[in-house]
């Protein structure tokens, strides 16, 4: 089974970002065969400022692999490195009807946000499909915002094989449910847009500080407290495995227990799971040339399962 899926360069990662979306994939490295690139094509529409583009794509590489992204295992590289993509995404092109594009919400968000209507911006499913499809995807893990263009997808991928007979594999969405949202500072969802993040990489100092400003209720120390309502135990669940969590909730029912202790705790475990992360981080800021070399590797494996889909679409189409 193959699993794939784009992340966009977007800068500083938070909690909510890696708990909802990058953790997931990673573990998915040990259930399937896992493909993860870094979506530059796609940042285009939005980002025009190639220093920026630049710092963001390695920052995403470098976040994945401290994380315990493993290249012996996950395929890891730069959406740049495969320009086969836009080859395909031309045949898938001209089987996609505008109607589809014009029904895509993500579209129509980001008009309503203020960016400004561009060819690229409007045909960024299209791309988004010849991703998918060149790799023969069987699953493709992405956030509900995402859903609607695995479907469009489908759609293409359908309307191509019926057209030109049989070449791809139908992808299927795989959307975190369980993963509820991850709350932030304020008890909204966590989100850069809000202003209520904590990094992952944050300097510890300041993480300790933003834990220490999330509001708690007015529950005096004795008195038993409900950790199902509270934002600390909420955070902390994140890191801790069952028995810590377990082991916290007793705490809170029981009384005795103060928000203080509960944040002190909080800051401990995320310093604790956070430790071997930030290490291998900072190697590999140290090592660029190990990063390189691990993306170029993806990049060619990626490009071998890639030719191969391309060469079956250009003979459908009469290309050969
Ligand atoms: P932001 O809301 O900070 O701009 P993005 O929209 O760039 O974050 O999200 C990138 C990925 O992280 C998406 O797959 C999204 O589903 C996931 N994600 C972001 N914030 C959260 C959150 N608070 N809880 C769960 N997942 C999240
Ligand atoms: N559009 C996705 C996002 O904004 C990123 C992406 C690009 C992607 N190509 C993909 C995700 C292919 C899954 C599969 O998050």
């Amino acid at each position: 089974m193959r699993i794939l899926t784009g992340v966009q360069p977007s800068g500083q990662l938070h909690w909510g970002n890696y708990f909802g979306a990058m953790k997931p994939i990673i573990d998915s490295q040990d259930k399937g065969e896992t493909f993860v690139f870094v979506a530059q094509y796609h940042a285009l529409t939005t980002v025009h400022d190639a220093g920026r583009l630049r710092t963001a794509t390695w920052d995403v590489a470098l976040d994945f692999l401290a994380c315990g992204l493993d290249p012996a295992k996950a395929c890891l590289f730069r959406q740049g490195d495969v320009p086969e993509v836009h080859e395909l995404a031309w045949l898938l092109s001209v089987v996609t009807p505008m109607g589809l594009l014009e029904r895509c919400h993500s579209y129509k968000d980001k008009l309503a946000r203020g960016i400004p209507a561009s060819h690229g911006l409007f045909a960024y499913p299209v791309l988004m499909a010849a991703d998918i499809l060149l790799y023969q995807s069987d699953l493709v893990p992405v956030g509900r915002d995402q859903k609607q263009h695995v479907e469009v997808t489908r759609d293409i991928a359908a309307k191509f094989n019926q057209t030109f007979g049989e070449v791809f594999r139908l992808p299927e969405p795989l959307i975190a449910e369980k993963v509820a949202v991850i709350p932030g500072l304020d008890g909204q969802k966590m989100s850069k847009s809000y202003n209520n993040t904590i990094g992952l990489f944050d300097d510890p100092k300041d993480v300790k500080a933003k834990i220490m400003r999330i509001a708690t209720d007015s529950t005096p120390l004795e008195a038993p407290k409900d950790p199902d309502t509270c934002r600390v135990f909420a955070l902390y669940r994140l890191f801790a495995d069952d028995a810590e969590a377990e082991e916290m909730r007793r705490n809170y029912l029981r009384g005795g227990y103060g928000y203080g202790h509960a944040k002190k705790a909080l800051f401990e475990i995320y310093q604790r799971k956070m430790a071997p992360f930030r290490e291998r981080r900072d190697y590999l800021a140290a090592h660029p040339e190990e990063v390189e070399a691990t993306l170029r590797a993806g990049a060619e494996r990626a490009r071998r399962a890639a030719r191969d889909t391309l060469a079956a679409a250009r003979r459908a189409v009469g290309l050969d």
